[in-house]
């Protein structure tokens, strides 16, 4: 009975939410690949989302399957499933203010996430394509892997169209903050949700750099060194776990979920509302890295602020010239495909 009462108390305040929602914060998102292991579950994060008015699922397979389960649950928000094809695809970016692009393949062990360029890098290709024809102002979220590589992509592509805006291009590299928030409230036994670590760089192995001393901990020695491969190296734990099933998916659901949260509360007008974000960034330029993770204030036209790296130590500053290195190369290996392959 407890139970119960407590899980209709949960519903009753996700419908009081969802029926608060004013006209003016109407929003529609698209999910690309919302039948796969992240699609699925970030759906069903969205439509308790009570800020999203309309819900497009789109994959080449079972997203018709998907919509109608979630579309049962009773939040607001109008939920339709798309098959695979052009028009399908057109009809469910047409209108979205933010597209979430889960789709490609996942990693099995041993692999890194550069190993699914090949297959990846094609299919958010053309995803992009499309969303550059049906909303070229929407806030494109991308969570295929490689994202290093699959952002400056998706951003050429947008530029091959005339519609590129720098501003609504973002690399989810959520997880990566959520995973080193998680792991410094195990190392010191608190509460994840008082510890926030930053994170900058990238989203694939060194590329990844937490830099704890910002939030003024003091590991050392072997216990820093765990620490930091432990966020860097944070998705071979899943991987490895899964073993062969696949990579982070519910985590990575929610990671994803929070940056959509994030990106409509300041497009409904909320201040100071900042994520940290793989996007086009001045901070390295002049080392010609033009894309990069750091924190970045999201506004109504979607970058507002990036932030500067900040102060950091020496050890942390190897670990930038080393996530600094790999990321050119990657930035670069997608452009150059793009151009190559358009
Ligand atoms: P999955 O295989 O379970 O699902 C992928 C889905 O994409 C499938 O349903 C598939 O049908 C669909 N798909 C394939 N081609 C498509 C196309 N052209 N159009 C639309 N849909 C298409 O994989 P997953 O576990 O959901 O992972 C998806 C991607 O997300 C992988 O590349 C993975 O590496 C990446 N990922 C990124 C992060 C991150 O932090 N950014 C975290 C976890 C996973
Ligand atoms: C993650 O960080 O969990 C994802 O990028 C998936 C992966 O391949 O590890």
């Amino acid at each position: 009975f407890a139970a119960r009462k407590a899980s209709q108390s949960v519903l009753g305040a996700v419908n009081r939410r969802a029926f608060s929602a004013s006209a003016a914060q109407l929003t529609k998102v698209a999910v690309l690949g919302a039948g796969g292991g992240i699609g699925q579950p970030l759906s069903l994060l969205l439509k308790l989302n009570p800020r999203v008015s309309e819900l497009a699922l789109y994959d080449i397979k079972g997203a018709p399957g998907v919509a109608a389960d979630v579309s049962h649950i009773n939040t607001k928000s109008v939920v339709k499933g798309y098959d695979a094809g052009a028009e399908s695809l057109k009809e469910a970016l047409t209108g979205a203010e933010i597209v979430l692009i889960p789709a490609g393949v996942p990693r099995k062990p041993g692999m890194t996430r550069d190993d699914l360029f090949n297959t990846n890098a094609s299919i958010v290709r053309e995803l992009a394509k499309a969303a550059a024809e049906a909303c070229p102002n929407a806030n494109m979220l991308i969570i295929s892997n490689p994202v290093n590589s699959t952002v400056p992509i998706t951003a050429e592509v947008f530029k091959s169209k005339g519609v590129y805006n720098p501003k609504r291009l973002f690399g989810v590299t959520t997880l990566d903050v959520v995973r080193a928030s998680r792991f410094i409230s195990q190392v010191k036994s608190t509460d994840p949700a008082n510890e926030s670590v930053t994170v900058v760089g990238g989203h694939s192995g060194a590329t990844i750099v937490p830099l704890l001393s910002q939030s003024g901990i003091e590991l050392k020695g072997e216990e820093l060194a765990a620490y930091i491969k432990r966020v860097q190296f944070g998705g071979d734990e899943v991987v490895q776990a899964k073993g062969g099933a696949g990579s982070a998916t519910l985590s990575m659901a929610m990671a994803g979920a929070r940056f959509a949260e994030s990106l409509l509360k300041a497009a409904q007008g909320e201040k100071g509302v900042i994520e940290p974000t793989f996007v086009e960034s001045p901070l390295y330029k002049d080392q010609g890295v033009t894309y990069f993770a750091s924190n970045v204030e999201l506004g109504k036209d979607g970058v507002e602020k990036i932030h500067p790296v900040g102060k950091v130590t020496a050890h942390e500053q190897e670990l930038l010239d080393v996530c600094l290195k790999d990321l050119k190369t990657n930035i670069e290996k997608g452009e150059k495909w793009v151009k190559e392959n358009p």
